[in-house]
């Protein structure tokens, strides 16, 4: 795992990032997706920064983050385990396979243990095979509870 980035240096980046972005049209979402992909979450240190910087509360910063699911406010574990909750997945099953995978994990949506973060995601395209899942970034079709339990059982979980 790589050594934690400094508060320091966590700004700086985010810093560079917000002037590389804050010149498009409706910036706030690029910049968040790039803190994201330069941090693997959102810090809650960097969102003074970027309200700062765009002329935005705190709060309207705060309120994208949470209102999207894509966006983390904590680390996610070395795995990353997305179930589909739109309809189409819900209707073959995918509720009961969330309240599976949170019983076994012991976690809610956006909770992480043993290594594995639990996130809903909303349709992958793959509504006709559904329950369906982002293993990872692997798409997974008609996931059932004995097949989630071999993927977690193959992460150690
Ligand atoms: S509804 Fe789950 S993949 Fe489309």
């Amino acid at each position: 795992m790589a050594p934690a980035l400094s508060a320091e240096a966590v700004l700086n980046r985010t810093d560079d990032i917000v002037t590389e972005q804050a010149g498009l049209e409706g910036p706030l979402l690029p910049i968040l997706h790039a803190v994201q992909a330069a941090f693997g979450y959102v810090p809650q240190e960097t969102l003074p920064l970027i309200a700062d910087r765009l002329n935005i509360s705190r709060a309207e910063v705060h309120g994208v983050v949470s209102f999207y699911h894509d966006f983390r406010e904590a680390p996610a574990g070395k795995h990353v385990v997305k179930l589909c909750r739109a309809e189409a997945c819900q209707a073959q099953g995918a509720d009961a396979l969330a309240d599976h995978a949170k019983a076994r994990l012991g976690v809610d949506f956006h909770g992480t243990a043993k290594d594995v973060t639990l996130e809903p995601v909303f349709c992958l395209g793959l509504c006709a095979c559904g329950p369906a899942a982002l293993v990872d970034g692997r798409v997974v079709g008609r996931l059932d509870a004995a097949r989630l339990d071999e993927i977690l059982a193959g992460f150690g979980a």
